[in-house]
């Protein structure tokens, strides 16, 4: 999808589908009134007759007169003023992309949304606006022996009345382009069938990064050999069922005008069977999304070379698979995690926390200012949140506050949990400093209890996307079945805040 932003009269545009919008509750729409002067008032007529309310995301679709120069016109209902945002924008574009693929049509004229509304900037509504169209026309076909009969939608053009405003909202596009292509990578890593996406797979994406980034983006990797020196018992010890060897990828992008350094650590089990404590076969059945915090990471890494921001980042994920064999890692055995620390593993199901101590052991010797991990790391969270909220738990305030902020700018929803210290006392071991698991209550928290003690005591932050990093149904006009990219916008919308 290609898309254009120029100054118009969209009155003047010969299209086969005009996108406009329309606030809930206003009387006085200037767009519905100069369409309904171009239309001897059918537009408003239609709205009313229709009892179209104009709530978000509602679509109306009309057939104007012969001698109208657009042959449909679509009014995409954005809510009420007050309280339009960047989301409503987003799926504005979504539910607009999603009408031109069922109607076939090829090319679309719009108006920016979201434009009404004096706090939103051109350029957040273009960013919004190619982000809900390109994530909307998403799909993952490579298995599919036939193609969709409806052809993709190629042209989305974008029409102002004030020329003023092409600039930014160009910008906003280009932004916005960036934002969903790192997001269909994440969607694509996720989706790839396990068997398909195996440890050297996920590193693979990794080093297709860097070879796409220009020199940007930069990539080291650890096999078993080198993991074994290294001391990451973690991660051995949960490969050690898989015939699939694991890697500790780094990946890393220094711009010479940084000041502050981060490090992304993703939760990159590439198929959680669950192991020796092995899972039901429903539960399987979605697992391979068990290495979308590292697709997370890696979507993101792909936009850093477009968006240049002046900040260090690194990225490392510790991939391996989780499988049951007969050398498998069993309940009972202790394994010693990079940093010395020893876990006993009592359920081989709760491998993810126990991958992630010597990925964030290993982050941590960059020396970053701050860590945040992205992980599907607990049912839990599931049962706590719901499918579409990620928990968030840190050990500093501020960045807490900052990955929420950047959260609902991207338009992903997420909630803080604690890290209730009392609850440490059921991580103790009889045997180790650390068992994996913590008894029937309080799943999520006591998981991320466990990642702080690896966290080194600086600021971090732990986001259990287990929820809604796939999706099991639709979840909005943008989001269908599969993987999600969750996490990839937040990370961006962060990394843009230093
Ligand atoms: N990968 C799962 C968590 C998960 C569940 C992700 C649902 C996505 C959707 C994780 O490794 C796991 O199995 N966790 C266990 C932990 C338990 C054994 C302490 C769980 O949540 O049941
Ligand atoms: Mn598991
Ligand atoms: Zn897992």
């Amino acid at each position: 999808m290609q898309f254009t932003v120029r100054k118009g009269d969209i009155l003047q545009e010969k299209c086969d589908l005009l996108a406009i919008n329309a606030l809930e509750g206003s009387k006085a729409d200037p767009l519905v009134a100069a369409l309904d002067g171009a239309t001897g008032g059918l537009v408003s007529a239609v709205m009313k007759e229709e009892h179209f309310e104009a709530k978000s995301p509602e679509t109306l679709l009309i057939r104007p007169p012969v001698g109208f120069p657009a042959k449909r016109i679509l009014v995409v209902g954005m809510g009420k003023k007050g309280e339009l945002k960047e989301e409503t924008v987003r799926q504005a574009a979504a539910v607009t992309a999603n009408a031109a693929r069922a109607l076939r049509v090829k090319m679309v004229v719009s108006v920016l949304h979201g434009l009404e509304v004096d706090e939103l900037h051109p350029k957040v509504c273009g960013k919004a606006m190619a982000e809900g169209a390109l994530l909307a026309a998403y799909e993952f076909a490579k298995y599919k022996s036939k193609a969709d009969e409806r052809p993709p939608v190629e042209a989305f053009h974008i029409v102002l009345p004030d020329g003023k405003q092409v600039r930014p909202a160009t910008e906003g596009v280009a932004m916005g382009e960036a934002y969903a292509r790192a997001t269909i990578l994440a969607r694509d890593l996720v989706n790839e069938p396990p068997r398909d996406m195996c440890p050297a797979e996920l590193l693979a994406a990794a080093k297709a990064v860097a070879t796409q980034s220009g020199g940007a983006v930069k990539v080291k990797a650890f096999g078993r050999e080198q993991l074994q020196k290294m001391g990451a018992g973690g991660v051995l010890g949960i490969a050690r069922g898989s015939d699939h060897e694991p890697f500790l990828v780094h990946m890393t992008y220094k711009p010479a005008s940084a000041k502050k350094r981060v490090a992304l650590v993703g939760k990159a089990i590439t198929f959680d069977s669950g192991g020796i404590s092995i899972k039901p076969s429903d539960a399987m059945m979605t697992m391979k999304c068990d290495m979308a915090g590292a697709a997370a990471v890696i979507g993101a890494f792909s936009a850093l070379s477009t968006l240049k921001p002046r900040l260090e980042v690194h990225g490392v994920f510790a991939a391996c698979e989780n499988m049951p064999s007969g050398r498998a890692i069993v309940p009972g055995d202790v394994v010693r995690a990079m940093n010395g620390k020893t876990i006993e593993v009592l359920n081989t199901d709760a491998e993810g926390r126990v991958t992630l101590a010597d990925a964030m052991t290993y982050a941590l010797r960059q020396k970053p200012d701050m860590m945040l991990d992205l992980a599907t790391l607990t049912g839990a969270c599931v049962v706590a949140l719901g499918e579409e909220v990620a928990g968030v738990m840190a050990n500093d305030p501020a960045v807490a506050r900052r990955v929420l902020d950047a959260s609902k700018q991207a338009g992903e929803h997420m909630w803080e949990l604690p890290l209730e210290q009392r609850y440490k006392r059921l991580l103790k071991s009889e045997v180790a400093d650390l068992k994996n698991i913590a008894g029937k209550y309080g799943g999520a928290l006591t998981a991320g209890l466990f990642l702080e003690e690896f966290a080194g005591g600086i600021p971090w932050a732990h986001l259990d996307i287990a929820g809604p990093s796939f999706a099991e149904k639709p979840l909005n006009p943008y989001t269908r079945h599969g993987g999600t990219g969750y996490g990839v916008r937040t990370l961006l919308e962060f990394i843009r805040s230093f």
